[in-house]
């Protein structure tokens, strides 16, 4: 066979594949559940800070751009912000579990996860701006009522079994 026949063969099978995987599911639609309680933040400067490199994936106020409705795309921003959401939820705060971790992660870097950064340069933080919101978030936590989620709900027990 003739190598331009094979490499026409190959574009003709991704193409039909891109095309499928269109049709996948990924999950319940993109939402944005209301919000049901903030933190008692600090300041409007920690909230800023927040919104900018953290809301897409951990509150409910995700700004879904529409290569996030493009498979495989579609699956990993869903499935990002879904299990961001579950972690911590600044939007549903009550709820939120890993809030002891919040200031830890940010001084470390860890987050936002580096697969944001391309389409999100403006989550970038410089190390003034991620010092600010590492101290920002931990005097918010500090303020802010006590969470139920699963890391500190005395409720633990009684989702064993579900
Ligand atoms: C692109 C989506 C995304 C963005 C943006 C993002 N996170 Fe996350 N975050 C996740 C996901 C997914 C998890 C759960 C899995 C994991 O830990 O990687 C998570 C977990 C966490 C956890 C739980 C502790 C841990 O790492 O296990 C904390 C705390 C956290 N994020 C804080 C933040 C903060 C603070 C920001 C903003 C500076 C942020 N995240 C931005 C997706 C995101």
């Amino acid at each position: 066979m003739r190598i331009g026949r094979i490499l026409k063969i190959v574009v003709i099978v991704l193409l039909v594949g891109f095309l499928l995987i269109q049709l996948v599911p990924y999950g319940r639609a993109h939402d944005n559940p209301a919000v049901v309680s903030e933190p008692n933040w600090d300041s409007p400067e920690t909230r800023a800070l927040a919104e900018r490199a953290c809301f897409d994936c951990h509150s409910n106020e995700t700004v879904w751009p529409w290569y996030s409705n493009v498979a495989p795309v579609s699956w990993l921003v869903q499935h990002d912000v879904d299990e961001g959401r579950q972690f911590i939820n600044f939007s549903d705060w009550i709820n939120s579990g890993e809030v002891d971790e919040l200031s830890e992660v940010v001084n470390r870097g860890e987050m936002p996860p580096f697969q944001y950064f391309p389409t999100h340069p403006e989550a970038k933080l410089t190390d003034a701006e991620r010092a600010a919101l590492a101290d920002g978030l931990a005097a918010t936590v500090a303020q802010s009522p006590a969470t139920t989620g699963r890391e500190h709900g005395e409720h633990e027990e009684h989702e064993e079994g579900e």
